[in-house]
């Protein structure tokens, strides 16, 4: 039997860890031969809501589940002990009338903490990916308050970004999604995010060719992108959970699966440059993987329009993280 992976999820009774949690512990991350043990993590009024987490992850009875340990936030350290990847959901989310300023000035310290605890007591080789907003700048404090865990660990979520992206394009021009390939998110996530339609296939051919509407591509398709997370707040009376944690489960497997040929994934990681782009930026770019090591894919053209779209993502996330600098180890 091979050694238990251990998981830890934090915000795991929240929204989107109810979806989350028996996903990962049904095997569809690392695959049914594959044990792991679960660490769920919450704040100490939430710890109740664990309990029945608990309870339901039992009686689901998965032959991959091989343990849970339940942690208040008050105990992080506790919480990733020895874990192999760390899944950072929990934080406090956008409430009405709330800036995006304000939310990382909330949120912010949650990542501090974060990130000294899972230096203190995770495994060695532990990766950590960042759900909760302002994702890539959480992740940016996380990983500075960590220095001993190498940059190349940290991954900040635009996968849902990505699959949207890709939803719209198949049914735009009626192929399956399977048929669109080479969609990545650059920069932010955030409405100032960039869905590189310019790079992008759809059945082996360009898809600004098979689309044949620039002004769609330019203007309805990225707005819908950038606005769908409001679109489903608006038509659901809740935000984006199955579907974020359906992405969370993905990034999840395109970071431990070698990239299939001839496809990337979005991911935001520690910027090494690539493109111009700050050094240690969390940035979103398209990636692939042997498994293990990721590397930023090189040699893609970005015209006028393009650029212009991906300096106004990075110029976003730059003022974000002037807006943290003291948090910043
Ligand atoms: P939610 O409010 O349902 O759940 C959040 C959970 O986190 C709650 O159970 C809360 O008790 C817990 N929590 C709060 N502070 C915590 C802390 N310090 N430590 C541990 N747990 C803590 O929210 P939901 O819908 O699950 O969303 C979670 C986060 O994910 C939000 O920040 C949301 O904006 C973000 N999100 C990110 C997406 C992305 O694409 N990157 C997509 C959708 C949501």
């Amino acid at each position: 039997m091979a050694t238990p992976i251990r998981i830890a999820v934090t915000g795991a009774a929240g929204q989107i860890g109810y979806s989350l949690v028996f996903r990962i512990a049904s095997g569809e991350v690392f695959g049914p031969d594959q044990p792991v043990i679960m660490h769920l993590i919450e704040i100490p009024p939430a710890m109740g809501a664990l309990d029945g987490i608990e309870m339901e992850l039992d009686d689901c009875a998965y032959p991959t589940l091989a343990g849970v340990v339940k942690a208040s936030s008050d105990d992080l350290e506790a919480g990733f002990a020895d874990c192999n990847f760390v899944v950072c959901v929990g934080s406090i989310p956008r409430k009405a009338g709330m800036e995006r300023g304000d939310l990382i000035r909330i949120n912010g310290p949650i990542f501090t903490s974060t990130g000294k605890a899972i230096q203190a007591a995770a495994a060695k080789d532990v990766r950590v990916l960042v759900v909760g907003n302002p994702c890539n700048t959480n992740c940016l404090i996380a990983m500075s308050n960590a220095p001993d865990v190498p940059s190349d660990r940290w991954f900040a979520m635009t996968r849902l970004d990505e699959n949207r992206a890709v939803a719209q394009l198949a049914q735009k021009s009626g192929q399956p999604v399977a048929a669109v390939t080479g969609m990545a998110i650059w920069g932010n996530h955030s409405a100032t995010q960039f869905p590189d339609f310019f790079n992008t296939k759809i059945g082996g051919k360009s898809a600004v060719e098979v689309i044949g509407d620039d002004e769609w591509l330019k203007n309805d398709f990225i707005a819908t992108v950038q606005q769908r997370g409001a679109a489903v707040i608006k038509a659901r009376g809740a935000s984006s959970a199955a579907s974020a944690a359906n992405a969370a489960l993905g990034t999840l497997k395109s970071i431990v699966t070698p990239t299939p040929a001839g496809t990337v994934f979005s991911a935001a990681i520690c910027s090494d440059g690539s493109y111009g782009i700050d050094e240690g930026l969390i940035t979103s770019f398209p990636l692939t993987t042997d498994g293990n090591k990721w590397s930023v894919v090189q040699g893609l053209e970005h015209n006028e329009f393009a650029q212009a779209k991906i300096d106004a993502t990075v110029a976003e996330l730059q003022s974000e993280r002037d807006t943290v600098k003291d948090l910043l180890a």
